[in-house]
C-alpha cells in the first residue's frame, strides 16, 4: 500500500506534494450540481450514502487528487445532538432551538441521524483508488459551538463569545457534549474506512488568547488524546483557521500530527515557527486560484518553495470558491506535480 498523502500525515517528506483542496467535492463541479438538483437539496444529497459516495469521488475521478474527503457537513453533529438541521437557500444553515434561547438539556439526542454518514465511508473505502487517502471530519468543538448556540452562523462569532463569558459552565457543558458526540463520530468513521481525520476549526480566529486556551486547545487536545488512545495509528489533521500567532502553542499543546494553514499566514513564518516534525497542510488564497495565469503559479511557488525541507501537504488556506473555474484547477495539479 502506498498512499503519498498518508505517508506525509506520518510524517514522511513526499515528492511530488500530495494535494487536495477543501470543499473539493462542491458547486464549482457540474456533476455535482447535477447530482444535488436531482437529489433535492444538499442534506439529501449527504444522508443518501449511494449519492454521497458518488460526490466524494467525483472529483478524484476528475483530478487524480491525492486525497478524498467525505462529503458531509460539520452540522450533522447538532443534528444527532437534537437540534433541528435546514439549509436554507442563499441564506446557510438554520439549527433550532438555538441553545442562546434553550436549555443543553432539553434536546433530545439521535445518534441514528449519523447513520448514513458511516454508510458513505464504508461505500467509498470500498470504491477508492489505492493510492488515495481517504479523509473524515467534523467541526471542532468550538466552531461546533458557535453554530449551535446561536443558531446560524453569527457575525464574529458574538452569540457563542457572549455565551462563554457569561456562564461558562453552561458554555462548558456544550463543549462537552460536542466533545463526546465527535470523538464517537470520528471513531465510527475511522472503524467504517477512513484513513485520517481533520478537525475543521474555521471560526478558532475570533477568540482571545485566554478564552482560546480555553476553548479551542483544550477541548482539541482532549478530543485529539481521546482518539488517539482508541486509534492510535489514524492521523489527525487540525485546521485552526485564523489562529495566527497562536499556531505554534496549538501545534505544541492539541497532539494533533499535522496543521493545516488558512492563506493569510506566512508559510516561511510557519516553516520557521512550527516545531521541525509536524508536517503542514495548505494554503493557497482560493482567490489566487480564481485568478489563475501567473498570479497562480507564483503563488503555488512561494508555498511550495518555503515548505521544500518539511512534510507538506499542498491545499487551499480555505474551501475552494463556487465560480472556480475547473481550468485553474488542472493548472495548479501541474503546477504542484511537476514543481521540485
Ligand atoms: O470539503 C469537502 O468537500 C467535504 C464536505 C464539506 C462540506 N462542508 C460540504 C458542504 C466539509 C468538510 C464542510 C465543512 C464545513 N461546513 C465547515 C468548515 C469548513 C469551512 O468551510 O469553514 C463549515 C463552517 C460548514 C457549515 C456550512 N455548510 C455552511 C456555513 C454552509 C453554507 C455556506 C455554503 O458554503 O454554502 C454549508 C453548506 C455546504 N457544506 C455545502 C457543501 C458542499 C454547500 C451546499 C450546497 O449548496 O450544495
Amino acid at each position: 500500500m502506498n498512499r503519498p498523502l498518508l505517508s506525509v500525515l506520518r510524517g514522511e517528506r513526499r515528492d511530488p506534494t500530495p494535494v487536495w483542496l477543501m470543499r473539493q467535492a462542491g458547486r464549482y463541479l457540474p456533476e455535482y450540481r447535477a447530482l444535488r438538483a436531482e437529489k433535492g437539496g444538499f442534506l439529501e444529497l449527504v444522508n443518501d450514502s449511494a449519492a454521497a459516495a458518488d460526490v466524494t469521488l467525483q472529483p478524484i475521478r476528475r483530478f487524480g487528487f491525492d486525497g478524498a474527503i467525505l462529503f458531509s457537513d460539520i452540522l450533522v453533529i447538532p443534528h444527532a445532538l437534537g437540534q433541528k438541521l435546514e439549509f436554507l437557500a442563499g441564506e446557510g444553515p438554520r439549527l433550532s432551538p438555538a441553545l442562546v434561547d434553550a436549555a443543553l438539556d432539553g434536546l433530545q439526542a439521535a445518534p441514528e441521524r449519523l447513520g448514513p454518514v458511516y454508510g458513505t465511508v464504508r461505500r467509498v473505502a470500498a470504491e477508492l483508488p489505492p493510492e488515495t487517502t481517504f479523509l473524515g471530519f467534523a467541526g471542532s468543538p468550538w466552531t461546533v459551538a458557535t453554530y449551535m448556540a446561536a443558531g446560524e452562523g453569527s457575525r464574529e462569532q458574538a452569540e457563542a463569545r457572549r455565551y462563554a463569558y457569561r456562564d461558562p459552565s453552561a458554555f462548558g457543558a456544550i463543549i462537552a457534549a460536542i466533545e463526546s458526540a465527535t470523538f464517537d463520530y470520528l471513531s465510527k468513521q475511522i472503524e467504517a474506512g477512513v484513513h485520517a481525520v481533520q478537525l475543521f476549526d474555521s471560526w478558532a480566529g475570533s477568540l482571545s488568547p485566554a478564552q482560546y486556551e480555553q476553548w479551542v486547545i483544550a477541548p482539541t487536545a482532549r478530543l485529539a488524546a481521546a482518539l488517539k488512545q482508541r486509534h492510535p495509528d489514524t492521523p489527525i489533521i487540525g485546521f485552526p483557521k485564523g489562529s495566527g500567532g497562536k499556531l505554534p502553542a496549538y501545534a505544541r499543546e492539541t497532539g494533533v500530527n499535522a496543521i493545516g494553514l488558512d492563506e493569510t499566514v506566512d508559510p516561511e513564518w510557519a516553516h520557521a515557527s512550527l516545531p521541525a516534525h509536524i508536517p503542514v497542510q495548505g494554503n493557497l488564497d482560493p482567490l489566487a486560484l480564481i485568478a489563475g495565469g501567473t498570479a497562480l503559479d507564483q503563488a503555488a511557488d512561494r508555498i511550495l518553495d518555503a515548505f521544500r525541507e518539511r512534510p507538506h501537504i499542498f491545499n487551499l488556506g480555505h474551501g475552494i470558491l463556487p465560480d472556480t473555474p475547473i481550468a485553474h484547477v488542472e493548472q495548479l495539479l501541474q503546477r504542484v506535480r511537476s514543481a521540485g
